[in-house]
């Protein structure tokens, strides 16, 4: 019986089975919400039904509330409705679970009696990286299955859990391998048979008693350092701390106000926005969505330095082959080390274990000869920034490469189309620019170059995907989007020095609006001498001096700073080097209070942005925030630069443009095109 369009009730044998239709991820929107609720209060009063499962059909069970619902008022029955329902019911009530049940999906399950799982179900409240917490009742039921500790590990971190740990904790009542319908159906039946009455989460209250009150200190010493500048993490932990010491209506309120609190801040609204910028950002406008994908079982990359062994590492992680291409047997060798090293110390800090660190060793073969790539899928050239280089290696590849293979450069910066024309085979060469350590860090830019063909596109931003990267498709310019944008904020950052504005200020003001560092002591950890030439070396240019001095950055043990381990130290050698620079350049000294610090770094970044979209290099300003979070360490609670600039309002930004340019004479300031008609036409980025 269709209830409503994505609800429905079947009965059989003294069971009700209420099943949710909403796809993609059965997300509980008002429909769903009403659906349910009508669905229960029908069958809890029919005399035909014992017990009632609560099932979703689908690719997964149900992945919590409507995140498009939120921002606006909740139309009836919110959840805490339904929920009030659901804790009426007096006959056994069920969760059939697959897939994920996320959120306001785990919450649901929660109001259930007994959970039946699927042993490759995952379950988790990952609110908190919407910027909010379980805020409906989630915090107050879960630690009353699973006790305080693990409850405040998931909500904290926000990661979900699966069946099989779910079990142990006291998550879930049954775990099946397969049949899962049918075996919840025999679970309800049986419990609809039973005399005992079934207890209700709320209700429990055993598990509660165990705690350490230590866990909730420990907990909030970690957020400072993993999850520093966010706010939703400390509430979800009062959550917890609530459901330990209050009874559970007092919990619920709590729980209710900081969920409201946090919804009105500006956090929330970051995260919640930079959830849809990163599923927006692998929709390409004007592709096929049909189109056939090249197949992809066997890559080769070329240069086994730090990049392509991040590169390698990061394919051979989901069991793609990799052959590692070297020039002396040396580099090789040394490269296939740093690789066995880098999973060693993984399997030793328990992340995995010494097989599967081994599996993958093997999976990276090293070889000195190009034409070894001969029947690669994917050829990934990771060689230093020489175009000449570049160049050479193509035409090689040209010849080596098996027809339909895609021949990609990891270039940061150089044109990409240049190196597509040393081949007869432009359509299948394109641009993966990884971010340092590969291996490590989610970004990856796909450049597209004007010859690159859309199913070599669609392609890659898949096969980045099975990597687990993050992939934004980008056009073609000196630095694409990340490092061209970020250029901008390294002029205003050196400026700043010159004027006599300490480096260590300027870091800590960049540091405290929430990158994990500031400018110098990124600059340090990249390394000072990348792109330096000691004979063209200009003598009022910081970084010459500084390379002059031996100084490269952290690997040389000094360059902005010095370097105690890792802890940066002042430097008074580097102070002098500043000053006779802005002397040579003829700057005079002046003061900056720390929020002209940082509009002179953050306003010229939003400027070029906005110069992107208008020359089309990136598609929509959320995929330059996808850009900024993944690549940069753009704090995602300020959701990144062009929503950071929607919150300060485009008119204020031109206006803070031309109050700089006012004071600096300096056309650097000078608002572009796009941006002016943006904040005249519609007044925000979209
Ligand atoms: N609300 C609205 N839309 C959602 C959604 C949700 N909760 N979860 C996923 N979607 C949408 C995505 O935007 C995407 O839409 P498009 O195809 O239009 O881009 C589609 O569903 C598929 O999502 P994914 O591309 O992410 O698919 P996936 O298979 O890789 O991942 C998933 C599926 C694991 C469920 C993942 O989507 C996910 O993690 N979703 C969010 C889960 C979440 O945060 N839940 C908590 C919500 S807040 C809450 O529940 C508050 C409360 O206490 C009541």
């Amino acid at each position: 019986m269709k209830i409503t369009d994505t609800v429905s009730v079947q009965i059989k044998d003294r069971v009700a089975l209420i099943t949710i239709e909403n796809p993609p991820v059965n997300a509980l929107n008002h429909n769903v919400r009403s659906g349910v609720k009508k669905a229960l209060e029908l069958v809890m009063i029919d005399d035909l039904v014992s017990s009632i499962a609560l099932n979703c059909s689908g690719k997964t069970f149900c992945a919590g509330a409507d995140i498009k619902e939120f921002g606006a008022p909740m139309q009836e029955p919110v959840h805490s409705q339904l929920h009030d329902v659901m804790d009426g019911v007096d006959k056994p009530l069920i969760a059939v679970i697959h897939g994920t049940a996320l959120g306001g999906g785990l919450e649901l399950a929660l109001c259930c009696h007994y959970r039946v799982a699927i042993s490759t179900a995952k379950l988790g409240l990952p609110e908190v990286q919407l910027g909010i917490l379980p805020g409906a009742g989630g915090t107050q039921r879960l630690p009353r299955l699973v006790g305080p500790k693990i409850a405040l590990d998931m909500v904290v971190s926000g990661t979900p859990i699966g069946a099989v740990e779910a079990l142990d904790y006291g998550l879930i009542d049954k775990l099946v391998d397969s049949d899962l319908l049918s075996s919840a159906f025999l679970f309800a039946k049986e419990k609809g048979l039973s005399r005992d009455k079934p207890i209700r989460v709320r209700d429990r209250s055993d598990k509660l008693k165990l705690v350490d009150h230590g866990i909730f200190r420990d907990t909030r010493e970690l957020i400072s350092r993993r999850a520093r500048g966010f706010i939703a993490p400390e509430y979800n932990i009062r959550c917890i701390e609530a459901a330990v010491n209050k009874s559970f209506d007092e919990g619920l309120s709590i729980e209710s106000d900081l969920v409201m609190e946090l919804m009105r801040g500006d956090q929330a609204r970051a995260q919640q926005y930079f959830f849809f910028a990163e599923r927006q950002a692998s929709k390409i406008e004007g592709l096929d969505k049909e189109i056939k994908h090249r197949p992809i079982s066997s890559v080769g990359v070329i240069g086994g330095g730090l990049m392509g062994g991040g590169i390698s590492m990061s394919i051979a992680n989901v069991g793609i082959p990799v052959t590692i291409v070297e020039t002396s047997q040396k580099a090789l060798e040394k490269g296939l080390e740093t690789i066995r090293k880098n999973y060693e110390s993984t399997a030793k800090k328990g992340r995995i274990t010494v097989d599967i660190a081994n599996e993958r060793c093997k999976l990276i073969q090293g070889s000195l000869k190009l034409g070894d790539l001969n029947d690669c899928d994917l050829i990934i050239e990771a060689v230093f920034e020489e175009m000449s280089v570049k160049k050479d290696i193509f035409s090689r590849l040209d010849s080596i490469a098996k027809p339909g293979a895609i021949l990609a450069s990891n270039t940061s910066a150089l044109d990409l189309n240049e190196i597509a024309s040393a081949t007869k085979r432009p359509e299948s060469v394109i641009g993966l620019h990884f971010f340092s350590p590969a291996n490590i860090m989610k970004l990856l830019e796909v450049v597209r170059g004007k010859n690159t063909s859309d199913d070599v596109i669609a392609t890659c931003m898949s096969f980045a995907k099975r990597i687990s990267k993050v992939p934004v498709l980008v056009g073609v310019c000196p630095g694409f989007v990340g490092n061209r944008i970020l250029h901008y904020r390294q002029v205003q950052a050196n400026q700043l020095a010159l004027e006599g504005v300490p480096i260590q200020q300027i870091d800590r003001v960049l540091y405290q609006f929430g990158f994990p560092m500031g400018p110098f002591q990124m600059g340090d950890l990249a390394g000072l001498d990348l792109g330096w030439n000691a004979e063209k070396s200009n003598p009022s240019d910081i970084r010459d001096c500084l390379c002059g001095l031996g100084r490269f950055g952290q690997k040389s043990g000094n360059g902005f700073y010095d370097y105690e381990g890792r802890k940066p130290i002042h430097s008074e050698i580097v102070s002098e080097v500043i000053r006779d620079c802005g002397r040579l350049q003829g700057i005079e000294p002046r003061n900056s209070s720390d929020s002209e610090i940082l509009e002179r770094c953050l306003l010229p970044m939003i400027n070029e942005g906005a110069k992107i979209l208008g020359e089309g290099i990136a598609s929509r300003a959320s995929d330059i925030d996808v850009v900024y979070v993944y690549g940069y360490g753009w704090p995602r609670y300020r959701g990144g630069p062009m929503h950071y600039a929607n919150c300060l309002g485009l008119k204020n930004v031109i206006e803070k443009l031309l109050h700089y340019r006012e004071i600096t004479g300096d056309e650097f300031w000078t608002p572009c095109q796009f941006l002016v008609d943006l904040a005249e036409r519609q007044g925000i980025f979209t």
